[in-house]
């Protein structure tokens, strides 16, 4: 080793030792002839000090040190005389008469120090740079102590982790696949999976009852902060299972996370919440239930009064939020101005404040009396002091902004703080989702999820209205996870096919391996996949993924590190037998 300790060891019972560290050059300062450099590596940071005294040989290697140089030092542990508790090494220096520079290096493009000016695109292109700053090391090292307690807890409960394979066939998860053409089969294409999904059902066939596997899955999809085109799920499946022996399983999984890795314990069983619930109290399915603010339908005590936006609303829906009748004017104007961006999509916003002498004013009192927003006051069961703020429209227009605008409510009031989670499970998701534009019904998890059993003569009737045996977890307004019981008999995973507007021809012919499986012994089965990006992303404090996974993305799709994609040579194309049209 080149190395007797790392840049992070070094400690007061150190004092009097020789020794060798290397590592890069973080700092360097010239002080009254004393010379201090700072010293980084993967485990801290740690000051040589080079004195007067010294050889003029030694001298001269200082001189030529820069920035970011990989060296080599040998010296003596002494205490140092100002000590910094704000470094585990603070106590001790090196003092050195051996360096030995063992790389150069050129100015980087940005400060490599916690606070950088390095812009997002710039510390991209050079994130083997980036990732030598201290908060970006560290989103990577609780990456890798989540995905061992992740592998301890399951194995634990024995559970099998099976690799499957990357060169697929598309499966249906609702995003568009990547695919990659074959070079022995000409005109024919692999895809890329966007989740393990038919391979782990095949396991449950194969008799492998308890699967998981922390696995890469692909989706050609628009990015958010939240999404890569490559990211990776804690991916699980069991058999002969209900329900709620899945959701103890990996409630289970998410306690012993939080406990092992933030110390963080939750008394009560997680919150579970219907679909419709959450979507009538919180206008999502992923509501963040760190505070309250649920929405109340006040259409019965607003409508009829000659307000025709309200007159003409399918939905008329409010949140409380508590002291804010104070907010000036402009504050009023910029929450408006919140609700009509197009990603919120309201076309206005009706306040009423509960004044503190006890009197109520409203944006609309044109139309409503006094008494008329007294009703309203008591559904929201509002106090002097309150704002309501309230939204009519369309119902799936209306949910939607009004979820957005509480969760703007939640910022502006402090009511998210990082360091608090609110988990729950939201159950009994529809099974299909009606697309007015196809004129057809998708799978709102996959095609793949049973419906529930008391709905299965809906599929004749009314198949909208069918409740999937599906489940997500949901913390702090994020979807970590999300699975549902399996259909597990070719004749119900065909009706799901023939609902999905597959013919039984185009069904055999995408999945006829998953219906042929079933034919030999299915057990029942089901299971859950858990966004480990997210997860971490929730328990490191960030907004964005992209800052625990290595190498990512920009929000374009490009790893503009190494340039990605790019052009193939003609070679490539002609031996895949593909002419890029102009
Ligand atoms: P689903 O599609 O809900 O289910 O995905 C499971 C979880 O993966 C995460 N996730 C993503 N994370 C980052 N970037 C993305 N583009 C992305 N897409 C999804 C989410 C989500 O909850 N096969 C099923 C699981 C099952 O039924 O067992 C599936 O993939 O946190």
């Amino acid at each position: 080793m080149l190395r007797t300790h790392t840049c992070g060891e070094l400690r007061i019972s150190d004092v009097q030792k020789v020794v060798t560290i290397c590592g890069w050059v973080q700092r360097i300062r010239n002080l009254g002839g004393m010379t201090f450099i700072d010293i980084r590596d993967r485990y801290g940071v740690t000051q040589v000090v080079i004195d007067e005294k010294s050889s003029n040989e030694l001298h001269s290697i200082v001189e030529q040190l820069g920035r970011e140089f990989v060296v080599q030092v040998r010296g003596e542990v002494v205490e140092r005389t100002s000590k910094n508790p704000k470094n585990p090494t603070g106590e001790v220096e090196l003092r050195t008469s051996n360096i030995t520079i063992l790389n150069q290096s050129e100015l980087p493009p940005f400060t490599i120090e916690d606070d950088t000016d390095g812009g997002d695109e710039l510390r991209m292109r050079y994130r083997y740079l980036d990732l030598r700053r201290n908060p970006v090391k560290n989103a990577l090292m609780l990456r890798h102590t989540m995905a061992q307690e992740v592998r301890r807890y399951l194995c634990n409960k024995g559970f099998l982790e099976v690799e499957t394979p990357f060169l697929i066939k598309s499966t249906p998860e609702g995003a568009r696949d990547f695919v990659v053409p074959s070079r022995l089969h000409h005109g024919q294409f692999y895809a890329l999976p966007q989740s393990p999904q038919t391979f782990k059902q095949l396991l449950m066939v194969a008799g492998f009852d308890r699967y998981f596997q922390l696995v890469r899955c692909f989706r050609d999809e628009d990015l958010r902060a939240d999404r890569q085109p490559e990211f990776t799920q804690i991916d699980c499946e069991m058999s002969f299972v209900e329900r709620d022996d899945i959701l103890d399983v990996f409630e289970g999984m998410a306690r012993h996370l939080f406990h092992t890795v933030k110390g963080v314990e939750f008394d009560a069983p997680f919150r579970r919440m219907t679909y419709h619930e959450a979507m009538s109290l919180y206008g999502t399915d992923k509501p963040d239930l760190r505070f309250g603010m649920s929405f109340k339908d006040i259409g019965a005590q607003l409508k009829g009064k000659g307000f025709s936006v309200v007159d003409n609303a399918e939905y008329v829906g409010g949140i409380c939020a508590r002291g804010c009748a104070s907010y000036t004017r402009k504050q009023l104007d910029e929450l408006t101005d919140f609700v009509k961006r197009p990603q919120v999509g309201a076309s206005g916003l009706v306040y009423i404040r509960y004044n503190d002498d006890g009197t109520l004013k409203s944006s609309v009192d044109k139309f409503y009396s006094a008494d008329d927003l007294m009703l309203v006051a008591k559904v929201f069961e509002a106090k002097p002091g309150d704002l309501m703020l309230i939204l009519a429209g369309k119902r799936n227009k209306t949910l939607p902004a009004l979820s957005e605008l509480r969760l703007e409510m939640g910022n502006r009031l402090g009511l998210r703080p990082k360091n608090q989670f609110a988990p729950l499970w939201v159950v009994d998701f529809p099974l299909l989702e009606w697309d007015e534009e196809l004129q057809r019904f998708f799978a709102m998890h996959h095609p793949f999820t049973s419906p529930h059993p008391d709905d299965i003569p809906l599929f004749q009737s009314n198949p909208a209205a069918i409740r999937a045996n599906a489940y997500d977890m949901v913390i702090n307004g994020v979807e970590v996870g999300g699975g549902s019981i399996r259909i597990s008999n070719r004749e119900l995973q065909q009706t799901m096919f023939n609902t999905l507007g597959f013919s039984d021809d185009e069904a055999e012919k995408q999945f006829g391996f998953l219906l042929n499986a079933f034919r030999y012994g299915a057990p029942p089965h089901g299971g859950i996949a858990f966004g480990f990006d997210r997860l971490c992303s929730l328990f490191g404090g960030s907004d964005s993924i992209r800052d625990y996974i290595a190498f990512p993305k920009n929000n374009a799709g490009r790893d503009v590190m190494i340039d990605s994609p790019s052009s193939i040579s003609q070679q490539q194309l002609d031996e895949l037998n593909i002419i890029i049209k102009e």
